[in-house]
């Protein structure tokens, strides 16, 4: 009786739960919100689960799909995305349910083989792009979405009532409670936050692969998207759709400012807070300040999707880039971030260093703008220094307005 699922049409039900006591997604990731594992249940004259869940709740998924199916036998078991986070369950799915058969693609059945010591022979049954497993009304038809964000991943699309099964597209960080549907959500104000820093980190460096997949999105009717974490998209799917197709261009959704400081023993904070002073002052709206050393670097990444301005302020450190800024860039181009603009603040109290290394770094990635004149502190403020920001941030603030004229918006920031 420990079930607890939804329906999500009358024909599918979401079988997956929740998870509030992880950390880490990935041991990197900070979960403050929780995560959720999302699978399917999809009854028809024959049944299909697509996709099982993470270890720490398969006991759940069992309870889910037993009440589910009423004592029917599950006939297929789909399988979109071999990452440990959805196939932790499924030699116990096979075993529970020997009619099943486990629908997968030969790049599926080859990483299942790498995780699990196990031949299905039979068992399994192998699609390609395009591919059609019918049902009985419903008829499901395989895309592939390869590098969204492993190399397996297949989306499966419902075509008799435009489901679209999306694997991790489309997901988010934050555990489902009681509302798996983002229009029961206010999705803007306390989700989309989550779901960026989701798509930054886990998918971002794959923004080539994500339009691929939008273009053929686009030529299918959508009507409900079903993700592997977070709600389901049943209503304004332009919403998600068009964050995606932003995020994957490399497009900022905002003409904002973000600063990220790190800083020793305050002085380059200063410096960086005198900077967001005059920033607004020369009428930038939407400034927000990190401070690199406590904020976990997911959340900069994410922000560095979000925003079309970064200003960079560190001290030099043993000759070289203080560390949390070194990791900041270094993750920025592991992941393959492109065109935004830049403005430095570098602090060194004998040889500063921090802004050719960080000009350096930004040079290394794509279409990536250094406004000048990077300021420099020789350890603490002083009147030069701060005539020195005076002119860094009436560039900033310069270019920052000239965007907002090229896209005719005025930069105001109207979801997180
Ligand atoms: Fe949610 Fe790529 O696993």
């Amino acid at each position: 009786m420990a079930y607890c699922m939804r329906h999500v049409t009358e024909d599918i039900l979401w079988v997956g739960a929740s998870d509030r006591r992880l950390a880490l997604f990935e041991n990197l990731f900070p979960l403050p919100n929780g995560v959720s594992y999302n699978a399917y249940l999809l009854l028809d004259e024959k049944t299909a689960l697509i996709d099982t869940v993470d270890a720490s709740v398969a006991h759940r998924q069992m309870e889910n799909v037993a009440q589910a199916l009423g004592g029917r036998a599950l006939d297929y078991l789909v399988v979109n995305h071999l990452e440990p986070d959805h196939c932790a369950n499924i030699l116990d799915i096979l075993s529970q349910y020997p009619e099943a058969r486990l629908v997968t693609t030969d790049k599926g059945l080859k990483l299942l083989n790498q995780f699990y010591d196990c031949d299905l022979g039979e068992r399994v049954l192998l699609v390609k792009e395009g591919d059609q497993l019918a049902l009985g009304k419903h008829v499901l038809r395989f895309i592939a979405a390869p590098m969204v964000h492993w190399p397996e991943v297949t989306m499966a699309f419902d075509e008799t009532d435009g489901v679209l099964f999306s694997a991790d597209a489309f997901g988010t960080f934050g555990a489902l409670s009681g509302s798996i549907f983002a229009d029961e959500l206010p999705f803007a104000r306390d989700w989309l936050a989550d779901a960026r820093r989701y798509y930054a980190n886990i998918v971002g460096k794959y923004g080539v692969q994500v339009q691929n997949v939008l273009k053929k999105a686009a030529g299918l009717p959508i009507k409900m998207i079903c993700p592997l974490h977070g709600p389901i998209w049943r209503e304004d799917l332009g919403y998600i759709l068009g964050k995606y197709d932003l995020w994957s261009r490399g497009v900022p959704e905002a003409r904002a400012v973000a600063i990220f400081y790190g800083s020793m023993y305050g002085h380059t904070e200063n410096a960086a807070d005198i900077l967001a002073m005059q920033l607004a002052e020369a009428g930038v709206q939407n400034i927000v300040a990190y401070d690199v050393s406590k904020t976990d670097v997911s959340y900069l990444i994410s922000e560095l999707f979000r925003v079309s301005h970064v200003v960079l302020a560190a001290p030099t450190y043993n000759n070289n880039l203080y560390r949390p800024m070194e990791t900041l860039l270094s993750d920025m181009k592991a992941l393959c971030l492109h065109d935004r603009t830049f403005a430095l603040i570098e602090n060194g109290s004998w040889a500063p260093q921090s802004g050719k290394l960080m000009s350096y770094a930004l040079g290394e990635m794509k279409n990536m703008t250094v406004l000048t004149p990077t300021a420099t502190l020789r350890s603490a403020l002083t009147p030069a220094t701060r005539e020195a920001l005076s002119r860094l941030a009436e560039a900033v603030a310069k270019d920052v307005e000239a965007g907002e004229e090229e896209a005719g918006g005025t930069g105001r920031r109207e979801d997180n």
